[in-house]
This record gives structure tokens, C-alpha cells and sequence, in this order.
């Protein structure tokens, strides 16, 4: 069902009204998301603006997980070595770590992150095998169930226990969403994609990405693969009711895409959980 935007605070839904802003550089960043010319020095410009974001970016980018072999001294150079659209990747996922970062001493709302990340990653993976732009990708996967991390942070305890009762009982995840808060967390995360203004695709990964992919191979397609296979390598963010293997996701894949993916489960498992570590 689409989902119709309201514009102003006011008739903000009722589940969403208590979500705390999104930190402002966060916010400049995903307008940067919408426009495909960024210049280095715009994007530099932009993250240098708040030191504490420039230093975890830095750390990140003199981390194992990119394994220069000199220093990383400033965002210009790291733009320059990795690109403004893995800039921007890495700004948007620590600027969305910091405002979840109280949620994380919940472990069931930690583990909706991870999720977040490893989905992220495994898209990035199959937009590799895709032959589409991997940043891109990896962005769509950290955002597709920013509905439920919002969601979480509005209300953490309940949320926390639904989830636990989906451990105990596998249940339609969605419809006990809708009970809880009056919208599931694809309905809030069409609505907050929508608020921040980000390009299309992201508003349709986040509102469709639950929805059995039909016809073309594109975004849509990708996180919703990405997603399964997180669940499928032990990245879950709620026990699913029709739990897949990770062979069993594969081999709903398109051919070229199933032949590119590498598809040993214990590999892949390990390669998420070091990725997700350089992260933390
Ligand atoms: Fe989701
Ligand atoms: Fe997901």
C-alpha cells in the first residue's frame, strides 16, 4: 500500500512523534545522498564541520577493514583514497550509530543494528555480483528497517519484549508491529525516508523490502536478499517465521547472481562479523 506523507509535525504519526531529530551532520549527509555530483571539497566541507564524526571516520578508514598502508590524516585524503560515495557511506553509519547508541544497551535493539549492518554488507556483496554501485547498495541495506530502529528507540522495553516473544513463538512480526504502534516498521520507515527527503529508492527499500521481489533485479530486489541472507548467517534482528538457509536464499537468486556470490555460509558468516566489528 503506498505510503501518503504528512508534511507537517503535527500529523506526524502518533507512534513516531517521540523519535528525537537526527543529529544535523547526519541529516547533511543524507541530503548529500540525493545528489549524485557531490565534489570532495562539498563532502569534506560538510563532515569537517563536526570534528567528533571527522575522527571516527578516520579511525574507520585506518582500520583493518580498508588496510591502507600509510595514515589516513585527514577526510580530503580519505575522500581522495576511497571515494566520496564510501565516504558517505562510513559518515552515514557512524552518525547513525551515535543516535542509536542508547538503544544499545538493550542486546535485542544491538542486535536490530547488526542486522542493519550485515544487511548492508551483504548488499553491498550482491550489488557486487549485480554489477551495480556497491555504496549504494550498502546504504539501501543500512537504511531498509530504519522504521524498526525507530520504533525501538521510541519505545525500547516493549519493543525489546516483542521481539523476545518472537524467540519464544515465531509470529508475523509486522502485524504485531501494527498492534503495538499502530503502523509496522515499514510504514515508519516510509514515512522517516520520506520526511529526510532521500532519493526514491531508499523510500521504496524501506517500505517494500519484506515484499517477495517480482521482475527486475534492482534495489528493492537486492535488500530484500541482503536481509534474508543477514538473517540466514545468524545477523537476525527477530527470529523469522520461515527461517531460510543461506543456500536456500541463494538458490532464489537469479542465475548470474547466484554463480558471482560466494556462498560458503561459515565464511560469509565470519567475513559480516569482522566487518561489523571494525564498526564498533
Ligand atoms: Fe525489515
Ligand atoms: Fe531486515
Amino acid at each position: 500500500m503506498p505510503v501518503t506523507l504528512q508534511r507537517t509535525h503535527a500529523q506526524r504519526p502518533w507512534a513516531l512523534i517521540d523519535l528525537p531529530p537526527f543529529p544535523a551532520v547526519a541529516m547533511r549527509v543524507l541530503k548529500l545522498l540525493s545528489k549524485d555530483d557531490v565534489g570532495m571539497k562539498e563532502l569534506t566541507r560538510e563532515i569537517q564541520a563536526d570534528p567528533a564524526l571527522s575522527l571516527e571516520i578516520l579511525t574507520i578508514a585506518n582500520s583493518a577493514l580498508f588496510g591502507f598502508r600509510s595514515e589516513v590524516r585527514n577526510i580530503l585524503q580519505a575522500t581522495a583514497l576511497m571515494g566520496a560515495e564510501r565516504v558517505k557511506a562510513i559518515a552515514l553509519t557512524v552518525a547513525m550509530k551515535g543516535y542509536l547508541t542508547k538503544s544499545f544497551q538493550i542486546p535485542a535493539l544491538l542486535a536490530c543494528w547488526r542486522h542493519s549492518l550485515a544487511s548492508a554488507f551483504l548488499a553491498e556483496d550482491l550489488a557486487k555480483a549485480a554489477l551495480m554501485e556497491k555504496e549504494f547498495a550498502y546504504i539501501a541495506g543500512l537504511l531498509h528497517d530504519v522504521g524498526r530502529l525507530a520504533l525501538g528507540m521510541i519505545k525500547p522495553m516493549e519493543y525489546a519484549n516483542l521481539l523476545a516473544a518472537a524467540d519464544e513463538k515465531p509470529v508475523d512480526i509486522l502485524e504485531q508491529e501494527r498492534e503495538l504502534f499502530g503502523m509496522d516498521h515499514c510504514h515508519a520507515g516510509a514515512w522517516l525516508t520520506q520526511a529526510w527527503k532521500l532519493p526514491k529508492p531508499f523510500v521504496e527499500v524501506a517500505t517494500h523490502h519484506h515484499e517477495k521481489p517480482s521482475g527486475k533485479f534492482d534495489i528493492v530486489s537486492i535488500v530484500h536478499y541482503g536481509c534474508l541472507m543477514a538473517d540466514a548467517v545468524g545477523f537476525e534482528a527477530v527470529r523469522p517465521q520461515e527461517p531460510h538457509s543461506l543456500q536456500e536464499v541463494l538458490r532464489t537468486l537469479p542465475d548470474r547472481e547466484r554463480l558471482r556470490f560466494r556462498s560458503d555460509p561459515e565464511q560469509l558468516a565470519t567475513q559480516v562479523a569482522m566487518r561489523i566489528n571494525s564498526l564498533e
